[in-house]
């Protein structure tokens, strides 16, 4: 009902797809998300493989949506909104400190996990899980919400273009991964 409510609500809106793009790609974090939290929750004898391939797949959508988030989005209405700025920045951070304790923590293991590295492998990846969650819920329901109402439409189509040349210029460095975004349209120049 919810969702019916937002649809309808939306179409007397004026496009938004600065703030569209970042939602798509929080439903796709969100999927590969669910499958590193299985992996600790549902735990095979292979579980440090499993979670190194969740979390690559998690680090490759999340590096360049964070980037293109703090280097567009939160750059351009960070004057207006500093105090969820900073909460958001914060957000980042730690979910970033958390990747790395993860990452370290999976290069660390040789071949199979003593019992105290299996504890932290399930307290790190269910601590990663529940930030960026929470994360997405404080960015759409505040900072996408506000966005949405303070940007004109010419505003979130520019932020959307520099979004998608963020990740461009991104991906042919090599720099971090490359966010791909089910059915959307190519970069027109
Ligand atoms: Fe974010
Ligand atoms: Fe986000």
């Amino acid at each position: 009902m919810q969702f019916l409510v937002r649809s309808e609500q939306k179409t007397h809106m004026n496009a938004t797809p600065a703030s569209d793009l970042l939602r798509s790609e929080h439903r796709l974090v969100e999927t590969e998300l669910d499958q590193l939290l299985h992996a600790v929750k549902h735990p095979t004898v292979d579980i440090v493989s499993d979670l190194r391939q969740a979390l690559s797949a998690v680090q490759s959508l999340l590096q360049p949506h964070f980037e293109k988030e703090e280097r567009v989005v939160y750059s351009y209405v960070r004057s207006q909104l500093p105090e969820l700025l900073s909460k958001l920045d914060e957000q980042h951070e730690y979910a970033r400190a958390l990747e790395g304790h993860l990452v370290e923590l999976l290069a660390a293991i040789q071949v199979a996990p003593d019992e105290r590295q299996r504890a932290e492998l399930v307290r790190f990846a269910t601590e990663l899980y529940d930030v960026i969650q929470h994360h997405i819920v404080d960015e759409e329901d505040q900072l996408l919400r506000l966005a949405d109402s303070m940007l004109s439409q010419e505003e979130q189509t520019a932020l959307a273009v520099k979004m998608k040349d963020v990740e461009a210029s991104s991906c042919s460095t090599g720099k971090g991964g490359c966010a791909r975004v089910p059915n959307e349209a190519p970069i027109e120049s």
